[in-house]
């Protein structure tokens, strides 16, 4: 797509009209790869991102690495327990350094064996005795800002991102109530989408809309009348309470799960973190190419023996939320072939039950456009 051309696409979306009139953002945004392009300049590379657990990271030389649209990191701890993140690309020719997550005392490239230490300075290069006009110093590790923020660590792969704590501020006291310091990581599991990652996204923030058709086990546990949606600066929150008589029918296995009602928030542009019972999800959607989507799953439990949660409450949570995911993942694929087609351009949203969607494709524009 020629420049114009991306630009006039950009400006077919209103974010001006009130949602009742509003027209959801054109089918070009979703299966052009240009706009990949474009947000990975100026959404994925301006705003901070989920990039990984801060359990993973508890101690000295404690790394993990991940990659976000091209883009790899590693964040470590320092021995002085400083938490730093940098590109995860060798000065030397370019090869990633560190792979997966663990325990380093310092970061070797596998490919010719450059050395640096925690804090990303170059220590040591085999065979460059000969070599002229070089300075070690400008050859340290590319730094990238990272923050840590309750269980998690975010990091900002370019410059001037907003201020992360004070965004995420008024988040903070809502999750403390529900007692997210008193859970544990589990387990992960990852699913890979046939579709852009805003169809994910768009599937989230629907206020619940689709639950009753698509998800009716779960909807059975949910009581959908008391949905509701919270708009925030920079994210939403969704909220449910359980359902009165929970307790059986097909969706039985959802019971415990739900306890006293769900909270879902979103935080712009790919997180969200599900706070159920003894549970928390936290998904992370990381796009892969304009119709491929990985979505990450982190499992988060209450300590066994506490809240009556065993092995055997695990395993059936995970089961009953695969069913969940399945489902998601199916329509979100039928979604991306119909977005695609000749038959579809824009949508409309539901006023009372989309307006979180529609925040977020505000958002979108504001940082496509370069508004800010
Ligand atoms: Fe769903």
């Amino acid at each position: 797509m020629e420049g114009h051309d991306l630009s006039r696409e950009l400006s077919r979306f209103d974010s001006a009209l009130p949602v009742d009139e509003a027209r959801t953002a054109p089918a070009s945004w979703y299966v052009r790869s240009e706009f990949l392009d474009l947000e990975r300049a100026r959404v994925f590379r301006k705003n901070w991102l989920w990039a990984g657990r801060t359990d993973q990271v508890g101690g000295p030389g404690d790394y993990l690495t991940g990659m976000i649209l091209g883009d790899p990191y590693v964040v470590v701890r320092g021995e002085d327990r400083r938490l730093r993140a940098f590109y995860n690309v060798c000065r030397h020719h370019a090869a990633r350094i560190a792979n997966g997550s663990g325990t380093l005392e310092s970061l070797v490239c596998p490919y010719h064996g450059w050395t640096y230490d925690l804090a990303g300075k170059l220590k040591s290069a085999p065979h460059l005795g000969a070599i002229r006009c070089f300075d070690r110093e400008e050859f340290g590790l590319v730094p990238v800002r990272v923050e840590e923020w309750g269980p998690f660590v975010f990091v900002a792969l370019g410059d001037a991102p907003r201020a992360l704590a004070t965004d995420l501020a008024p988040l903070e006291p809502k999750l403390e109530r529900t007692k997210v310091r008193d859970l544990r990581f589990v387990t992960r599991r990852e699913y890979t989408l046939r579709c852009n990652w805003k169809v994910f996204v768009d599937n989230y923030l629907d206020g619940g809309y689709h639950v009753a058709h698509l998800h009716k086990g779960l909807a059975g546990q949910l009581d959908l009348g008391s949905y509701r949606t919270e708009l925030y600066d920079r994210f939403s929150i969704q909220s449910c309470g359980a359902a009165a008589n929970s307790g059986g029918g097909a969706g039985a296995d959802f019971a415990e799960r739900i306890g006293d009602g769900a909270l879902y928030a979103w935080i712009y542009p790919n997180l969200m973190i599900n706070r159920y019972g003894p549970m928390m999800d936290v998904n992370v959607v990381v796009p892969l190419a304009h119709d491929r989507t990985l979505v990450i799953f982190d499992y988060y439990f209450a300590g066994e023996g506490r809240d009556g949660i065993t092995s055997d409450f695990v395993e059936k949570s995970l089961v009953a939320s695969h069913a969940v995911q399945e489902e998601d993942v199916s329509i979100c694929e039928s979604v991306q072939e119909g977005l695609a087609s000749p038959a579809y351009d824009q949508g409309r949203y539901a006023p009372a039950l989309e307006h979180g969607m529609y925040q977020f494709h505000r958002l979108l524009a504001t940082d496509l456009r370069d508004e800010r």
